[in-house]
């Protein structure tokens, strides 16, 4: 396993290119299996969790082609084919690798009539239900049945008719799954309470692309009227959101300058208000963002939301940043039960904050400094890469394969900027 060694201090200042979205091809890519026509994705990026998708992929007869791109360029392209189906079950070892894998349940359903995936189980930051996920596809007629840890979902003979289901919480995946079934229903079916994360916006894009027909797109209230079927497309996955906002926490926590080339700034407003409330000047146009900071760090309150909120996923890289803030900022998280295991870590160098269920008081700004820590999710990952950038002296952080779930070489990325950092073996 490797580690990674940062020294701090440095001020970050250049240009970072921001990759494509994985949790926008995460959804993107099980799209393939809705038509027998080939699915070319550009600007898919070069992640631990992409390169699972596509194993997954193959299981199902998939062919995948990967166009050649010079391998010191970021990001790839990659055609997948499925014109015959061998297999419509996910098994466990693979998805239990990679939980995203339950995306395949809605396309597969609707594409073949049954889906067999094996339940995801939790993870780090919670248990990660999919009653929602289930409870769609039963609105739209599905009949689903859990039995030794898989979900059988099967359609009625002749496809699912499609329905209605308002959704009591929003999900994300749940809204992506749910989409999927929809498209090749054989009526029409309409989702309220549904996720509007820029991710399912490149989703119903990509769908619309391929021939669905969706309104309400960028909503909560979507209607999907089914077609016969769909054809292939040639898509252009969704800048990262998560990954320019992580990389601008990094260049913040440094007094750094710092272009995010590619980042649109349209799906990172929340996530930019709260640097510009911070101090941070932000500048932003149609090819990206630049990030300039000028002085003290302002302390905020902060609460996630499913977007337009705040990002959940932001939370952690924001609380990194807001240990240098010159006062108090308390940070709730709305969305997930277990999301503050960076905390601890954090607390190893320096930081002063607790904890009180759903909410931390972050008091700076703290002296941070160098320390031994553990990665134990992607983006407390990412939240200990940031104080180590703002650390007097050396931080070594473990069981980084965490990180490579979702920064696509995190660290030529930052030594692109000047930040000290090297990638070395774990022994
Ligand atoms: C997606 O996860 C993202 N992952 C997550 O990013 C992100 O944090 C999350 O959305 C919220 O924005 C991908 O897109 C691959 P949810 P997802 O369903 O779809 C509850 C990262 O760091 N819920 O919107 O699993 C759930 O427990 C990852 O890149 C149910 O109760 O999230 C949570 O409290 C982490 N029942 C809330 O809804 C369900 O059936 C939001 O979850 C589904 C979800």
């Amino acid at each position: 396993m490797d580690k990674l060694i940062i020294k701090g201090g440095n001020r970050l200042s250049g240009t970072i290119p921001i990759s494509g979205a994985k949790n926008a091809a995460l959804t993107l890519i099980p799209c393939a299996l809705l038509t027998e026509e080939p699915l070319t994705l550009r600007n898919l990026p070069r992640l631990a969790d992409i390169d699972g998708f596509q194993h997954l992929m193959t299981q199902f007869g998939v062919s995948t082609e990967i166009h050649g791109k010079r391998p010191e360029e970021f990001g790839r392209v990659v055609t997948f084919e499925a014109s015959r189906i061998t297999s419509n079950v996910a098994p466990y070892d693979l998805v239990r690798k990679m939980r995203a894998s339950i995306l395949v349940l809605g396309p597969m359903l609707a594409r073949t009539g049954e889906a067999t995936v094996s339940m995801p189980g939790g993870c780090a930051i919670g248990n990660r239900p999919i009653d929602l996920h289930l409870k769609a596809l039963e609105a739209f007629g599905a009949e689903i049945e859990l039995t030794q840890g898989y979900v059988k979902a099967s359609a009625p003979e002749g496809g699912l008719p499609g329905g209605d289901f308002d959704f009591p919480v929003v999900s994300v995946g749940a809204t992506e799954n749910a989409l999927m079934a929809a498209v090749l229903a054989n009526g029409t079916s309409r989702l309220t309470g549904a996720a509007r994360e820029p991710e399912i916006v490149d989703l119903c894009n990509l769908l619309t692309a391929m021939g669905a027909e969706i309104e309400g797109i960028g909503t909560s209230d979507l209607t999907i009227h089914g077609v016969k079927r769909l054809n292939g497309a040639t898509y252009k996955v969704m800048p990262d959101r998560i990954e320019a906002g992580s990389y601008a926490c990094a260049a913040a926590i440094t007094g750094g300058d710092v272009r995010l080339e590619g980042a649109r700034a349209g799906d990172m407003i929340s996530s930019l208000a709260a640097l510009r409330k911070i101090g941070i000047h932000v500048e932003d146009d149609a090819k990206g963002v630049t990030i300039k900071t000028n002085g003290a760090l302002k302390p905020v309150d902060l609460t996630t939301a499913p977007f337009p909120g705040l990002a959940t996923d932001m939370q952690a890289q924001l609380m990194s940043l807001l240990c240098k803030a010159e006062g108090t900022s308390v940070l709730t998280e709305t969305i997930f039960e277990n999301r503050f295991m960076h905390v601890p870590e954090l607390a190893r160098m320096g930081a002063d904050i607790s904890t009180e269920g759903r909410t931390a008081i972050v008091k700076g700004p703290a002296d941070l400094t160098g320390a031994e820590v553990m990665a134990t999710d992607l983006r407390a990952s990412m939240s200990l890469i940031i104080a180590a950038l703002a650390a007097e002296g050396e931080t070594q952080v473990r069981r980084i394969y965490h990180l490579d779930r979702g920064y696509e070489r995190l660290e030529e990325k930052l030594q692109l900027v000047g930040a000290d950092i090297e990638r070395v073996g774990d022994d």
